[in-house]
Parts: C-alpha cells; sequence; structure tokens
C-alpha cells in the first residue's frame, strides 16, 4: 500500500520541509550556545577607525571576489597560511568576508607578512613587486580621501550592535582620520588581519 506521502506530492513536500528543518534546527542551533562560537578570542578589539575604513573600502572594491578570508583546517592550508580561522575571529566582522573563490591568495592572516610600503606599491600596481600577478591595480586609492563622518556614523551603528566602542572612540576618529588616504586606510586593514593566532 501506498503511504500518503507517495499518493500526494504537496504531503511530500511538507514532510520533507519539515524533516529538513528539524536538521537544521539541530545542527544550528546548539552553535548559538557555543561559546567558542559568540565568544571573541583573547585580544579581539573592534576594528579601529582607519582599519574600519580600510575595510569598508575592501567591500566597495570587492576584493572579496579573487580573496578568501579562511584558512580551513587541512594541512595543506596551514602550512601555507598559518592558524586555521576561528569563528571567535569574526565576531566584529559585519559582513564577514570569508568568501569562497581563490583567484588570489587567502588573506585571513596576510597582516605582517608585508610591510605598508610594499602593499602601496602592489595596490597601485602588482606587476611592480609581483611580475606574473593577473591582479588589477587600485591607484586612486592614494588619490582619495577619508570621509571621517561616514566612519564615525559607522560605529555609532555598530555600536548598537553589540561593538563595544566608546564616545571617546567614536569622537576620536575625526582627528585619526584627517589627511589619511584610502591607501593608508587599506594598508591599516590588511595589516591587521588575524594576526591575533
Ligand atoms: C581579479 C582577482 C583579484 C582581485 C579583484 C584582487 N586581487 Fe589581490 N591578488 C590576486 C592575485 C592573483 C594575487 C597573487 C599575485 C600577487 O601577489 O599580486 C593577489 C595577491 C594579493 C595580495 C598578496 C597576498 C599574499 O599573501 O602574497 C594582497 C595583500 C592582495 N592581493 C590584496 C587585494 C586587495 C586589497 C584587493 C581589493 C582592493 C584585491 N587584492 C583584489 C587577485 C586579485
Amino acid at each position: 500500500m501506498l503511504s500518503i506521502g507517495e499518493r500526494n506530492v504537496g504531503w511530500l513536500i511538507a514532510f520533507v520541509l519539515v524533516l529538513a528543518s528539524i536538521g537544521g534546527i539541530v545542527q544550528i542551533v546548539p552553535l548559538f550556545f557555543q561559546v567558542s562560537m559568540t565568544q571573541p578570542i583573547d585580544g579581539l578589539k573592534p576594528h579601529s577607525p582607519l582599519v574600519l575604513a580600510g575595510r569598508d573600502i575592501y567591500l566597495r572594491e570587492q576584493c572579496v571576489s579573487c580573496h578568501s578570508q579562511m584558512i580551513r583546517p587541512l594541512r595543506a592550508e596551514t602550512e601555507r597560511y598559518g592558524h586555521y580561522s576561528v569563528a571567535g575571529e569574526s565576531v566584529y566582522e559585519r559582513p564577514f568576508q570569508w568568501g569562497s573563490k581563490r583567484t588570489g591568495p587567502d588573506l585571513a592572516r596576510v597582516g605582517g607578512r608585508y610591510s605598508d610600503e610594499w602593499h602601496r606599491l602592489h595596490l597601485i600596481n602588482p606587476r611592480t613587486v609581483v611580475p606574473e600577478s593577473i591582479m588589477p591595480g587600485y591607484p586612486w586609492l592614494e588619490k582619495n580621501m577619508v570621509d571621517a563622518e561616514v566612519i564615525m556614523r559607522n560605529m555609532k551603528t555598530l555600536r548598537k550592535l553589540g561593538h563595544p566602542y566608546r564616545d571617546e572612540d567614536i569622537k576620536g576618529a575625526s582627528s585619526i582620520l584627517a589627511n589619511k588616504t584610502e591607501m593608508d586606510a587599506m594598508i591599516a586593514y590588511l595589516q591587521s588581519l588575524g594576526t591575533l593566532l
């Protein structure tokens, strides 16, 4: 005899949805209560105004379309890039830039790997320092200035979402960002990536 799910496709769809939801809930909900998933790792601070400005430019230029920021716990990855990525490193990432496309190398731990000057030359024209590179140049970062007003507004919004910025951090942003180019911000962001583990 055929069961009701086999005779009626509507019921079949409903059963599949219910079962898949239970599976999803069992896998996902416990993560909300796991400290290693929700708490920042030791020493993690919300991004400084300059780093935050650099991150905004990283989003605008869509660097994530060629670079992931997620080192998987596999030997080939950890030998090349360093300690695998942990959830506690991404607590102040909104939205996170984990990505999955790797036309270029993973950037999760690129902080401190090169000098500021290397990054400056590389971002203006990657071929200056890596002759075979296919990465596009971003020469306008040298000319555009960072807009402090926007970053201060961002900090206020992030504070509402739980990033522990103090009033003086937000007020201080305007002097920190005065006369800073987008290049300064981008380099500060890249140098901050993944240095805690
Ligand atoms: C079209 C794909 C592409 C895009 C878009 C792209 N990159 Fe790259 N990137 C590469 C490739 C390929 C390399 C490896 C060759 C090189 O070092 O230039 C690379 C290398 C790098 C490196 C050196 C990494 C290392 O460990 O050696 C950094 C830093 C970097 N990119 C930053 C950026 C930033 C910041 C952006 C956005 C402004 C960006 N890239 C956009 C393809 C890309």
